[in-house]
């Protein structure tokens, strides 16, 4: 098999694992019309099934908002991005050989710097209109889509890089993971910016 076409092979997998934990959340509906919102904003993002996995359980804190759905979905991405982080880490420690592992913790862990400021910002925006909405919102978009920029770059190193493939894979499928995350919530975030 051709290891260029991991990524591609994993991005299904990575649909199915990223959000571990919140799989019960997705079937139930525990916020009724609550998750409604949730399905109905996640069909228009380019992983609505990575999103409404995640993004589920969050049904009764967003309620309908898609400011807190914004918040929720950079929340959740910064969960999996330092879950991400620490397992390219150890991976970076045991092969210390392989510079492009090294190379993606650190822009890995430079999206966990962007979303956590991101996330912080989103916590300070008020509602559109206030003073400084319109700044904090351009913040966020610059932020989530340099994380995503990283994302991508880290994948496209390990995916080139000569290591092992199972461990080629297994971060790939990680990093494939928190990329869809991420693009969402640089979706809802764009959307906030579009207006209402
Ligand atoms: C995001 O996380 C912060 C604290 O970590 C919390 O205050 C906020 O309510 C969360 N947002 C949503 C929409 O869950």
């Amino acid at each position: 098999m051709e290891l260029v076409h991991i990524p591609m092979i994993l991005s299904l997998a990575a649909a199915v694992s990223v959000c571990d934990g919140a799989a019960g959340a997705a079937t139930g509906i525990p916020g009724g019309g609550d998750v409604g919102f949730i399905r109905a904003s996640c069909s228009f993002t380019l992983y609505p099934r990575v999103c409404e996995r995640c993004l589920a359980r969050y049904a009764s804190a967003v309620k309908g908002s898609h400011c807190h759905l914004a918040g929720a979905a950079v929340n959740e991405t910064l969960r999996v991005a330092r879950s991400a982080s620490t397992l390219v880490g150890r991976y970076a420690v045991r092969s210390p050989a392989a510079g492009a592992i090294s190379d993606c913790l650190e822009t890995v862990g430079e999206s966990v710097d962007l979303l956590r400021q991101s996330a912080e910002e989103l916590r300070q925006m008020g509602r559109p209109g206030t003073p400084n909405y319109a700044w904090r919102l351009s913040n966020l978009q610059t932020w989530v889509s340099a994380a995503l920029t990283n994302e991508i770059t880290c994948l496209d190193g390990v995916t080139r890089a000569r290591v092992d493939p199972v461990v080629k894979a297994t971060i790939c499928g990680r990093i494939i993971g928190l990329k869809q995350m991420t693009s969402n919530a640089l979706a809802f975030i764009n959307h906030l910016a579009a207006g209402p």
